[in-house]
């Protein structure tokens, strides 16, 4: 089966197209220059640059992708959550093609998708196991007992991991998105130089909290510590309650396995930490980490192999769809 995928909840225009497990395609657009003046996306210029560039993204994927529209088996596109102006772009075009080609229409839910690009990797990865998601707008952590059982042990109290990435990144004058910023400037630092607190140090539960880091590096910053080291130990914070509270989790719950997915995933210091912790580690590519469209098309085609039907033409976009929403594939306790 041959999927096209789209996704559009924020400032990225992504498209993919996926035969059965297999990459065929993934192109994006990134709109990163169109809002940096801004310090943040512009929802209504988001939108308008995703319709603008759609239509040639798609055909360029198909032309990557060696296939002709009409080869296609199914479109699928985010419905949410995100931002409601850039979704509907993204559903109504995806709608309107799988329209025209007559074919199924499913509708994803964003977080499913992230969970779907970081199982792709996996090859038959089969439940128990733990799946953190850390993205700009995420932090949750499930344990998956059985196929399709999601629940959830844990989330942000505040700020998402991504989130705190590009608050302190904006902080440190280093631009849009700051995950990948603060990560080059952290190889030249000493991430023990800065005394950054543990979030949430001692905690029986499985929560985050990430804002407290953002306020604690702003007063690090006027005291004068170097950038360099404030971006090591600011993302050695991160990392560490990121792998402390998944191998916390692990142990209670007796899971061995851990998917981690969402921008973050893409963190090299993350993907070697947890590496250490002796966890089997199921990571997205890093090109299939941050937001794109291959995952949506992997998504989808999840769904079929699971036999569930497409969505109804009348699915609508959706800025905070529940995790609950992400079919029965995210039902949270
Ligand atoms: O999943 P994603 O592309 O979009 C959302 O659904 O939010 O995640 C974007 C987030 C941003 O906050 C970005 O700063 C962060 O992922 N990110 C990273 C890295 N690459 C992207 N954070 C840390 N290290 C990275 N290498
Ligand atoms: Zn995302």
């Amino acid at each position: 089966m041959i999927a096209l995928g789209i996704d559009t909840s924020c400032d990225d225009t992504g498209v993919g197209v996926v035969r059965d497990g297999e990459v065929l395609a993934n192109v994006v657009a990134s709109q990163t220059e169109l809002h940096a003046e801004f310090g943040g996306v512009v929802p209504e210029y988001a939108s308008r640059e995703h319709t603008r560039v759609i239509d040639g993204l798609v055909e360029r994927a198909l032309d990557e992708a060696g296939i002709p529209a009409r080869a296609l088996d199914l479109v699928a596109a985010t419905y949410g959550p995100g931002l409601v102006g850039p979704l509907l772009v993204g559903l109504s075009y995806a709608k309107g093609l799988a329209l025209g080609l007559g074919v199924p229409f499913y509708g994803i839910h964003h977080l499913e998708a992230h969970l779907a690009a970081a199982r792709a990797g996996a090859g038959g990865l089969e439940p128990p196991y733990l799946a953190l998601l850390a993205s700009g707008g995420h932090t949750h952590l499930f344990d998956v007992p059985r196929e399709g059982d999601y629940r959830l042990l844990g989330a942000t109290r505040d700020d998402a991991a991504g989130e705190a990435f590009d608050k302190v990144a904006r902080l440190l004058g280093l631009g849009y998105p700051g995950g990948p910023r603060i990560a080059k400037l952290a190889e030249q630092g000493d991430d023990r130089a800065v005394p950054f607190p543990l979030p949430l140090k001692g905690q029986e539960g499985f929560d985050f909290s990430f804002s407290g880091l953002k306020t604690a590096a702003a007063r690090f910053l006027e005291k004068g510590y170097r950038k360099e080291d404030l971006a090591a130990s600011f993302e050695r914070a991160v990392v560490e309650s990121l792998v402390q509270t998944a191998v916390r989790a692990a142990r209670k719950l007796g899971r061995d396995r851990v998917v981690v997915a969402g921008g973050v995933a893409a963190n090299a210091r993350l993907r070697r930490r947890f590496a250490e912790t002796g966890l089997e580690l199921f990571l997205p590519p890093p090109e299939l980490a941050t937001d794109n469209g291959a995952m949506v098309a992997l998504a989808a085609l999840e769904r079929v192999r699971r036999g569930e039907p497409p969505s109804p033409w009348t699915i609508e976009a959706r800025p905070y769809a529940p995790l609950a929403e992400a079919s029965h594939a995210l039902d949270v306790e």
